[in-house]
């Protein structure tokens, strides 16, 4: 069942989420339902407190060859263990914050320690584009959105126009 996106600014996309204790049905379910609200987006990745859950979980994909199988990955507790020196620019965006993007500077490679959708722990390296995507949802789970990584003017700008969004959205009902 896809679930509605919360749109910036929210309290909920700044709060640190609790980490998960036991995985239940329930928690499983709305892996689920956060890929499937990712997909229809669509996007490459989908956290937790954007669906309003303040629980540490994230789901992405970021297979980008349309005629390959899709790489759906579930992760609870995810945590980077190691990062690369190296970093690499890419131009972000975010369901949360739709149609704003810009260049966000990251570690190039990073080693991510996880619990899988039955339980077992999971330790992986990412390069490339699903380096970036990996932290960019870790990031959802403290409270951090990519326009944060951004000058506070650019930011406000941005706030600013989530905000006449939001306000053009509740009058549209
Ligand atoms: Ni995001």
């Amino acid at each position: 069942m896809k679930r509605p996106i919360l749109i910036h600014p929210d309290p909920r996309l700044k709060k640190i989420c609790a980490p998960v204790a036991d995985l239940s049905d329930e928690l499983r379910l709305l892996a689920d339902d956060m890929l499937e609200t990712m997909y229809a987006a669509p996007g490459i990745g989908l956290a937790a407190p954007q669906v309003g859950v303040l629980d540490r979980l994230i789901v992405l994909d970021c297979e980008k060859d349309e005629t390959a199988p899709p790489k759906p990955m579930v992760m609870f507790n995810p945590e980077v263990t190691a990062a690369s020196d190296e970093t690499n620019t890419y131009e972000e965006g975010c369901l949360s914050i739709p149609e704003q993007y810009a260049d966000v500077t990251r570690p190039a490679g990073v080693q991510v320690r996880w619990l899988d959708r039955d339980g077992a722990l999971q330790e992986q390296e990412f390069g490339g584009l699903w380096a970036t995507c990996v932290q960019h949802e870790i990031d959802h789970l403290d409270g951090k959105l990519f326009i944060d990584y951004l000058t506070p003017l650019k930011r406000q700008l941005i706030t600013r126009k989530m905000q006449k969004l939001k306000r053009e959205k509740a009058r549209e009902g």
